[in-house]
């Protein structure tokens, strides 16, 4: 399927039947959100993958009242780090010099860059641009669901703080964001199958100069 047919086959799917989608899928899902950028390339976040149907009930009694997290297949959770430290941003700088076998003293300017940025900002600013690198990696997710023909709906309307607690994310240094539902679109009782895609026309919405 080339992208633009798919994100025309894609819609926030409300009802799923159940199925299981196979791993090599979700596998290619999970490695387009991993390779997506964010700035610095630092990656602020995390993910969770729950499958596991028990957990996935009591998030949907304790945080998520969607019937998704009953008929879906796995949730995807964007977690962002609830605040950036030094260390982590060091760490990232031994990740760069690893990886491009450049020694960790010539990446000074880089780190005091980064640090710099992260440090002179408020606590809730960091926790907003950290999340604003997850929403990137939620549309790749979004985009290759859709090229591997799984359904999946994104998620806001769920409670942070409670689905913090079902998965004890406060102690890993991490608080829940924004969800990715993948499943398989229940054709008979998902009434949003066959509606049409509601977008503002290309004239209302891009302007070319
Ligand atoms: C960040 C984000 C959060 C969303 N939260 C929910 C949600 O909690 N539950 C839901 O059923 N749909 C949710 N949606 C789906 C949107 O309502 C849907 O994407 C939008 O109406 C466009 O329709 P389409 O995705 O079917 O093309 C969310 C979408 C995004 C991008």
């Amino acid at each position: 399927m080339s992208i633009i047919n798919a994100l025309n086959w894609r819609y926030a799917t409300k009802r799923m039947d159940g199925t299981e989608v196979p791993q090599n899928k979700v596998d290619n899902i999970l490695e387009a959100i991993r390779l997506t950028p964010s700035s610095f390339g630092l990656t602020p976040y995390s993910l969770i993958v729950v499958k596991d149907k028990k957990i996935l009930k009591q998030i949907n009694a304790e945080a998520c009242q969607q019937p998704q997290l009953l008929e879906g297949s796995h949730l995807i959770i964007f977690a962002i780090w609830d605040k950036i430290t030094e260390k982590q941003v060091d760490d990232y700088m031994a990740l760069v010099s690893s990886t491009r076998n450049v020694p960790v003293t010539a990446l000074g300017d880089y780190k005091k860059m980064i640090w710099g940025m992260v440090s002179s900002m408020s606590p809730a600013d960091v926790n907003n641009w950290s999340a604003k690198q997850a929403y990137i990696a939620l549309g790749a997710g979004i985009a290759t669901a859709a090229l591997e023909e799984v359904d999946a709906t994104p998620m806001e309307g769920f409670n942070p703080a409670k689905l913090d607690q079902v998965l004890g994310l406060q102690a890993k240094g991490l608080k829940s964001t924004v969800l990715l539902m993948l499943g398989y679109r229940d054709v008979k009782n998902d009434s949003l199958v066959k509606a049409k895609k509601v977008r503002r026309a290309k004239k209302d919405f891009i302007e070319m100069i």
